[in-house]
Formats: structure tokens, C-alpha cells, sequence
């Protein structure tokens, strides 16, 4: 397994951020689902904290992982079709927009943030910048959850394709 990408597979690094940004997102979805289907309860309070400073932790490897791709984007596999490609190119998208305009509202808002403790910005007093808040109230649940149907889409067609008579793609990605 070489750390870059070549034609037939993706390399170790691409590996390694595709699955532990698979496991991240996951989390991250399990903790917009407490809030959205339990409210006020233990499941809520267990999983919202972590909300915040994951969707951050998911920012910063997606910028990583769009670096690497543009890197490798003359050596990695070829997409199977135009809706693989766009499916992955919109993933990509939305995983830098989604948290972006939530940080755009918790700023807006004059709140501080330090995901794991890390001072990223400061709160202010005084009047709040609207449109920034606008920005993250009229799109990030919108397209968070518009974000986890194209990945719920990408796993199917991953294994639609294994199933079918298609080429399969996943060893590109996972195995020898
Ligand atoms: C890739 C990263 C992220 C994803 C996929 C994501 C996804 C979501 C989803 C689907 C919801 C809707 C939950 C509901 O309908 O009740 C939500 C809500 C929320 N998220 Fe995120 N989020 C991410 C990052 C962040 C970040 C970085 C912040 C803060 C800086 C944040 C703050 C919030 C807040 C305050 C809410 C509740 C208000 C609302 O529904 O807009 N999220 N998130
Ligand atoms: C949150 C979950 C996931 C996201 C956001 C995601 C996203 C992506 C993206 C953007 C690519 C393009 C290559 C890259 O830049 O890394 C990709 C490739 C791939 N993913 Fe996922 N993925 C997820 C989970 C999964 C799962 C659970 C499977 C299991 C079947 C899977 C199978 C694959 C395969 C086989 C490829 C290579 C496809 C090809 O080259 O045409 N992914 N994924």
C-alpha cells in the first residue's frame, strides 16, 4: 500500500481520512439526531456536547482532505460515472459549508468558541451581526440533513455496485 494515490486505489493517506472522517460523521449525525428526535433527555445531554467541537474537529480534516485530493487528483482512481463524481465533489461541498455557516452564526451571535479548548474566536457584546446569523439559522440543519441522504446514497450505490454486475469499487478504497 503506497501512501499516494495511483489509478487502480486509493493510497494510505486517502484511506485513512475517508474512514476516520466516515466515523467522525457518523458521530456527528448521531448527535444533530438527539437533538432533533430527543429533546430535553439523557440521550441529548449525552451526545449534543460533542456537537460543536466534532463539526470543528470535521472542518479542519475536510480542508486537509480536499488539499491531499487536489494533490493527487491526476493520480487517483477515475470516477465510475458524472454522478459519482458530482456525488463525491457535493460531499466535499457540504462538509466545508455545513460547519462553516454554523461558525458564521456562532460568531454573528457574539459567542465565543474553543472546540477542546482551543481559542478560536471571542464573544463581543453589543449588537449582533444578523446576517451572519441568518447564514447558519436558514442553512445549516437544511443542508446538514441534505448532506447525510448523499451519504447515505454514496453507501448504496458502494454496495449496489459490489452486488451487480458493475465492477466493484470498494476495493479501491478498503483491502489489499
Ligand atoms: C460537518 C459538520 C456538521 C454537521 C454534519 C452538522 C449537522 C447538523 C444537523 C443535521 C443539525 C440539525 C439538527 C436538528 O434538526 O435539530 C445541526 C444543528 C446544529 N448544529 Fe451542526 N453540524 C455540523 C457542524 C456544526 C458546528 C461546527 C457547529 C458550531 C459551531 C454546529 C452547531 C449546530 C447548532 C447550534 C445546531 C442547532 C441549531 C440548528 O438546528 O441549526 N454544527 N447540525
Ligand atoms: C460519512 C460517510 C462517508 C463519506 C462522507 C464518504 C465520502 C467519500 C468521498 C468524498 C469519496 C471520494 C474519494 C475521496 O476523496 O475520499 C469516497 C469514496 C469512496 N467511498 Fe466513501 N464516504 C463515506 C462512507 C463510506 C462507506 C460506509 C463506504 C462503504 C461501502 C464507502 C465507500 C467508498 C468507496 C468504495 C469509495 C471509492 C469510490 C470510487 O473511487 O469511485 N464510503 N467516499
Amino acid at each position: 500500500m503506497t501512501i499516494k494515490d495511483n489509478n487502480q486505489r486509493y493510497g494510505k493517506v486517502s484511506r485513512i481520512l475517508h474512514w476516520g472522517l466516515a466515523l467522525l460523521i457518523l458521530w456527528q449525525f448521531l448527535s444533530a439526531a438527539a437533538r432533533f428526535f430527543f429533546e430535553d433527555t439523557s440521550i441529548e445531554a449525552f451526545f449534543w456536547p460533542t456537537h460543536k467541537p466534532v463539526g470543528f474537529l470535521i472542518l479542519v480534516l475536510m480542508v486537509l482532505r480536499l488539499v491531499w485530493a487536489l494533490l493527487n487528483v491526476k493520480r487517483r482512481p477515475e470516477s465510475v460515472n458524472l454522478l459519482a463524481k458530482l456525488g463525491h465533489a457535493s460531499m466535499y461541498l457540504l462538509l466545508i459549508a455545513v460547519p462553516v455557516v454554523a461558525l458564521f452564526r456562532q460568531y454573528g451571535a457574539g459567542r465565543s468558541f474553543e472546540p477542546f479548548g482551543i481559542p478560536v474566536f471571542s464573544g463581543f457584546e453589543g449588537e449582533k451581526i444578523r446576517w451572519m446569523i441568518d447564514l447558519g439559522s436558514d442553512f445549516h440543519s437544511t443542508l446538514g440533513w441534505i448532506l447525510l441522504a448523499l451519504v447515505v446514497g454514496h453507501i448504496m450505490m458502494a454496495f449496489w455496485r459490489q452486488k451487480s454486475d458493475k465492477t466493484s469499487v470498494i476495493p479501491r478504497m478498503w483491502g489489499k
